[in-house]
């Protein structure tokens, strides 16, 4: 029998119900489904729609069942359509008759938007202090090699000598503006829809900012349409994740790049690696591979959610059922690659002689020289000029720069330049890499990752 019987002579067809059921998956969210019925029934309460004794025998059936779940009890009958019917079905067999009053003045509609913000809010935190993790390796591996330089690429073609600290420091960056925007996405996230019944509201004396109080949403919803309607907050989240993801597979790709034999940067411990099941020689870097490959399922998941969402008539519509399978695996997929990321930089030997070695390409020094004529006056334009044909000689002819710099009229004067870490120490322009800027930079970044994380403790202890 279905909860809505009463109007229908025949149960469902098994085909619909294979369409239909969302247990299979949706059954996670069971502890955040009970927290929302837990308020909504001491807002029954308020509203006199309950009496006190029936109030806390259902908040004792709820916590029955909560601790069914909790400890794998929990016994799903093949007619539990969903997580909130399955809990509805199993509060009325403990509370008995009583359980029917659990869902007066609300709708499965305002309910399911309710245990979705609810753990959504606290999927949100969960990421946002897995990146903070990863932020934290990446500043200790460029703080155990303060002073390894690598080349800087544009085009993925050698550029200017860097800091190892400032190029992970941009990685670290990136993740910080991602854990902005998991904050920014929690405060549209934290809003109730509970109270806003199938969609219009109900003629039941309830009060929504009680339950939305109890629940520690920051307000309730305006519109009862929108309340049911909205899934902006699953879809930002989604897109959230999609970006995250993005920066994690750049990461990705540049640790393929650097254990490569060609680049031969870094190598990653053995617990990050994996073997060839023909191949002795084989270390393979996977864990970056995969950091790449993931991102796929999540810009796929944002797009999934979009083209669902485009077309709904207002308010609620059973397409939005497709909202929890994308959600619930980019969260898993991007927790899985934080966390494997991590702990490859963490296992992660950088080749500081390697790099230093293709740091010290003299042909780098070529914005040095120019940058030292247009000191002596000489326009930029007229110094490239100079310089590109001191390069174009130097290329030509197989010679170092330095051998052909040197040689030419007064080109001792630039000998300095030529020393190894000599570009990286005149480098000094804010924000630059040079070691004169990196503790402005490293001390900026600090600030940041610090203000974030004290953000996100107010709202861990707040949860
Ligand atoms: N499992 C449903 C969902 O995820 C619950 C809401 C169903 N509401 C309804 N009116 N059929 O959206």
């Amino acid at each position: 029998m279905t909860m809505w019987s009463g109007r229908f002579s025949a149960g469902m067809d098994e085909a619909l119900w294979d369409l239909s059921e969302s247990f299979s998956f949706d059954h996670v969210l069971y502890a955040h489904d009970i927290a929302g019925s837990t308020a909504h029934v001491r807002g029954l309460t308020k509203a006199g729609l309950l009496s006190k004794e029936e109030c806390i025998q259902l908040l004792a059936v709820l916590d029955t069942i909560k601790a069914e779940f909790d400890q794998g009890r929990f016994v799903r009958l093949p007619s539990d359509e969903d997580i909130h019917m399955a809990i509805e079905r199993r509060a009325t067999e403990l509370a008995g008759p009583l359980g029917a009053k659990i869902h007066t003045a609300r709708s499965r509609n305002d309910q399911v938007a309710t245990t979705l913000r609810l753990f959504t809010r606290d999927a949100l935190t969960q990421v946002a202090h897995s990146l903070l993790a990863l932020i934290d390796t990446l500043i200790a591996v460029g703080d155990a090699n303060p002073d390894a330089s690598l080349p800087g690429y544009t085009h993925l073609q050698r550029a200017q000598a860097v800091l190892l600290t400032h190029h992970l420091n941009a990685h670290a960056l990136s993740l910080t503006r991602d854990l902005e925007r998991l904050l920014d996405a929690r405060t549209r996230t934290n809003r109730s829809p509970l109270g806003a019944g199938a969609l219009a509201g109900t003629s039941l004396p309830i009060d929504p900012a009680y339950t939305a109080e109890l629940l520690d949403f920051d307000e309730t919803f305006i519109n009862s349409i929108d309340a049911v309607s909205d899934r902006d907050f699953v879809a930002e989240t989604l897109f959230v994740l999609s970006l995250i993801g993005v920066h994690l597979s750049r990461m990705g790709e540049e640790l393929v790049l650097w254990t490569s034999a060609e680049f031969n940067f870094a190598s990653l411990g053995d617990a990050f690696t994996t073997g060839s099941s023909m191949l002795p020689q084989k270390k393979n870097a996977d864990v970056a591979e995969l950091a790449r490959g993931k991102s796929g399922r999540l810009v796929g998941n944002l797009t999934g959610l979009l083209v669902t969402l485009k077309g709904l008539p207002l308010s609620y519509n059973r397409d939005l059922q497709e909202d929890k399978e994308p959600l619930f695996d980019s969260l898993r997929t991007v927790l899985v690659v934080s966390a494997a990321l991590r702990g490859a930089y963490a296992s992660m030997t950088f080749h500081a002689e390697v790099a230093q070695r293709a740091a010290n390409d003299q042909l780098l020094v070529a914005i040095d020289i120019a940058e030292r004529l247009v000191g002596e006056g000489l326009p930029f334009r007229q110094a490239h000029e100079q310089v590109g044909h001191w390069v174009g000689e130097a290329v030509r002819s197989g010679e170092n720069l330095a051998s052909v710099v040197l040689r030419s009229g007064n080109g001792s004067r630039f000998e300095d330049l030529f020393a190894p870490g000599a570009s990286l120490a005149n480098r000094t322009s804010p924000g630059s890499s040079g070691p004169a800027t990196a503790k402005v930079q490293a001390d900026r970044l600090g600030e940041r990752v610090t203000s974030l994380r004290t953000q996100l403790a107010a709202l861990t202890r707040e949860g």
